[in-house]
């Protein structure tokens, strides 16, 4: 079996679309984790993978890199608190958010603190996906090691989180603020009707092809006005055409219809 085969069989079996991932690295990390148990050849790794869960649950972890923290990109998140939620703010008032490839909670969360301290009472909804159910369960119960929070300020750590031996939990009433559950950006309906939707450091893992896909969807699920937040290394290569204009480093703008 080559690697083409391979892909086609995590797919019909996994029912995930390794299509859509970079090529090389993706030979290059599927490699490692096939020396590292020491399997040769594709078609042994495929049926390992059938048939053992850890060696399944590691193909995934390579495969997703849950690495986040709180306030990813401090600079960046300013220019969310500063300027792009005080203007939807302004404009709605009711704001849908969806936080995409979430991973465990720290990047909706982080929104979650920001708004509360901008608009203390207002109405928002955040909807945030992962591929990996593993790490949602991380993001349902909040709690997360101090190296998470190094951008979370005393002053927020103090109003939004919980010590537990060492480690911060999430506020409990806040966390029922953001609703988590399963969702690939490969092949899942995307959500409608939002006035933001953050995602970042993802879409690095996926071929331009799926960029595009990725990126025509996020236009369409937006809000005329509504914004899109991305990763600081990532980029949106034929905005004008998907109606997003470039505002801020990393934000981009849905064109309102004239
Ligand atoms: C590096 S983390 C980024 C987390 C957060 N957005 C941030 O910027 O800190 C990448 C996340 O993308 C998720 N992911 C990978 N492939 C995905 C897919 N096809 N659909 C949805 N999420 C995916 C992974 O599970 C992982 O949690």
């Amino acid at each position: 079996m080559d690697f083409e085969g391979f892909k086609r069989r995590v797919h019909a079996t996994f029912n995930i679309d390794l299509a859509g991932y970079k090529e090389t690295q993706l030979r290059r990390r599927t490699g490692n984790l096939m020396s590292r148990r020491g399997v040769a050849d594709y078609f042994t790794y495929y049926q390992l993978l059938k048939r053992d869960s850890a060696a399944f649950q590691e193909f995934m972890d390579y495969l997703t890199i849950n690495v986040t923290e709180f306030f990813r990109d401090p600079g960046m998140f300013e220019v969310l608190e500063k300027e792009v939620l005080p203007e939807l703010l302004s404009r709605r008032s009711f704001l849908r958010i969806w936080s995409a490839a979430c991973s465990n909670g720290a990047e909706p969360y982080s929104v979650v603190m920001i708004l509360e301290d901008l608009a203390p009472g207002c109405h928002y909804r955040i909807e945030a996906t992962d591929i990996d159910k593993k790490i949602l369960e991380v993001a349902k119960r909040g709690v997360y090691s101090a190296d998470l929070l190094k951008n979370v300020s005393g002053v927020r750590k103090e109003k939004y989180f919980r010590t537990d031996h060492g480690s911060f939990v999430f506020d409990e009433k806040l966390k029922k603020r953001v609703s988590f559950r399963r969702h690939d950006l490969l092949k899942d309906p995307y959500i409608t009707g939002l006035d933001l939707i953050i995602c970042r450091n993802v879409q690095i893992y996926f071929t331009r092809d799926a960029q595009d896909r990725i990126m025509r969807q996020f236009s369409e699920s937006l809000n005329p006005g509504g914004y899109l937040f991305i990763g600081s290394s990532e980029t949106i290569f034929n905005c004008r055409e998907l109606k997003l204009e470039k505002r801020l480093l990393s934000f981009y703008r849905k064109v309102e219809a004239r």
